[in-house]
């Protein structure tokens, strides 16, 4: 099928990922690999703490983690968000400040909780009663009385992925704040002689694009740290998540900017106190993740076989697929593609983009444009490929994961190495001598 279509949008891009000699990093480290611009990433942090303020914004490793990145982030004055035990343990061993870690999980296990509290974490995001218990009682043991934000769900839709969507009442996470539940369990732990009362926390979701969702969130929160206070319970911090969306591609609107988002949000606490009287005036807290690192990677695959249907359409297979990135089949996210070789040539080509998995959904990019001569051997780039790919990455049909590369200045180094063959065997218990 071959389609006229506007050139590939730069914008995607960082520049320096565009004057790189890509053909070389993927020469030198092989390929599939995910390709950051460090000053891109470093420049996100700076949006986040110039809008919000220093030590009030905390980076989601969810989205992306490994030593080099915990201390850029460290290096930025953000704080870190890490949601398990194996975030935790990569965070703490990259050096980063444990008094600037906030633990998440709605389901942390005994051994977490007490690396986190003997490691001395910032803040706990409690769940449940059952970790409200569980945190009381290990906090007891360790002779700790730690920092602890009360997650709620406000009851509101971010008009996102169902997936992704976590601030209505069927969450998994945290409190209801209807039928008093959330209210409950704030109060239970500004009572608790072996827990801190910090404050409130709520995340509605991810790749959020109506930033009024967020004001209604904001609403519901504030109304109940007024109820907390009039019971006097303090709520000195408001940490609202993440949840920022970005714009994947040419095709997506310009994405709200870190300054619009802090201003909606501030506005929105400001009315907020206003309308029930809220005295205190907490914190804001915020916790970015895709929106810091998403824009500034790529990842480069290699052509190997392209496959003419006749009434169907043209397959691109490269050499990666789900492994890499499994937004696409998880989420149906949409991604672009181009040829480092020659990013402005006419892309009259539209065909499908798959990876090299034994599934039929094994899909990268739907629609893609690309110039017509593509084919095997040739280099392909997908942009906005920094955030939730490395770290949902599998193994799946024992597909070594990815290299990650930072570049700054012009080079290139890895930061975490492509897994070997014999990695693959690393944890079989028999015969992998
Ligand atoms: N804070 C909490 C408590 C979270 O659960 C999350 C993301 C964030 C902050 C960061 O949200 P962000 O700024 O990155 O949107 N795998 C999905 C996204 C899952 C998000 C999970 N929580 C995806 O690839 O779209």
């Amino acid at each position: 099928m071959v389609t006229p279509s506007a050139p590939f949008d730069r914008t995607l891009v960082p520049a320096a990922l565009l004057d790189l000699d890509l053909e070389a990093v993927a020469a030198e480290f092989g390929t599939p690999v995910y390709v950051y611009d460090e000053d891109t990433i470093r420049a996100r942090c700076r949006a986040y703490v110039a809008a919000f303020g220093p030590d009030a914004v905390t980076y989601a490793g969810k989205a992306f983690l490994c030593t080099a990145m915990a201390r850029l982030v460290a290096e930025e004055g953000c704080n870190l968000d890490v949601a398990t035990g194996g975030e935790l343990h990569v965070a703490l061993r990259a050096g980063f400040p444990p008094e600037r870690i906030v633990l998440h999980g709605n389901n942390k296990s005994d051994d977490e909780v007490r690396a986190a509290l003997a490691a001395g974490v910032g803040r706990i995001v409690a769940d449940s009663h059952d970790e409200i218990d569980r945190l009381e009682r290990i906090a007891a043991e360790l002779g700790v009385t730690p920092a602890v934000l009360v997650r709620v769900t406000p009851g509101v839709e971010a008009h996102t992925h169902e997936f992704i969507e976590t601030g209505t009442e069927e969450s998994k996470f945290g409190f209801t704040v209807s039928g008093g539940v959330a209210f409950a369990a704030a109060s239970r732990v500004a009572a608790s002689p072996t827990l801190t009362y910090a404050g409130l926390h709520c995340h509605i979701g991810s790749q959020i694009w109506v930033l009024a969702s967020y004001a209604r969130a904001v609403e519901v929160v504030v109304a109940l740290a007024r109820e907390l206070e009039q019971a006097g319970v303090t709520t000195a911090e408001l940490d609202l998540g993440g949840g920022l969306g970005v714009r994947y591609t040419a095709a997506d609107d310009p994405e709200p900017t870190v300054a619009e988002y802090a201003a909606v949000l501030r506005d929105a606490v400001a009315a907020a106190r206003a309308a029930t009287g809220l005295e205190a005036d907490p914190r804001l807290l915020v916790e970015p993740g895709r929106s810091i690192v998403a824009p500034a990677a790529l990842t480069l695959y290699r052509v190997g076989t392209r496959k003419e249907i006749p009434g169907v359409g043209t397959y691109l297979a490269v050499d990666g697929g789900m492994s890499d990135n499994p937004r696409p089949i998880l989420y149906g996210a949409r991604y672009e593609a181009f040829l480092p070789s020659t990013p402005d040539a006419p892309r009259d080509l539209t065909c499908t983009i798959v990876g090299k998995h034994c599934e039929q959904g094994d899909v990268l990019v739907t629609d893609a444009h690309l110039p017509g001569t593509v084919g095997p051997g040739d280099l392909v780039a997908t942009p906005v490929t920094g955030a939730y790919g490395a770290s949902m990455a599998s193994n799946y049909n024992l597909v070594p994961r990815a290299a990650v590369v930072f570049v700054r200045d012009g080079r290139a180094r890895a930061v975490v190495r492509r897994e070997s063959l014999d990695d693959l065997l690393a944890r079989d218990v028999e015969g992998a001598d």
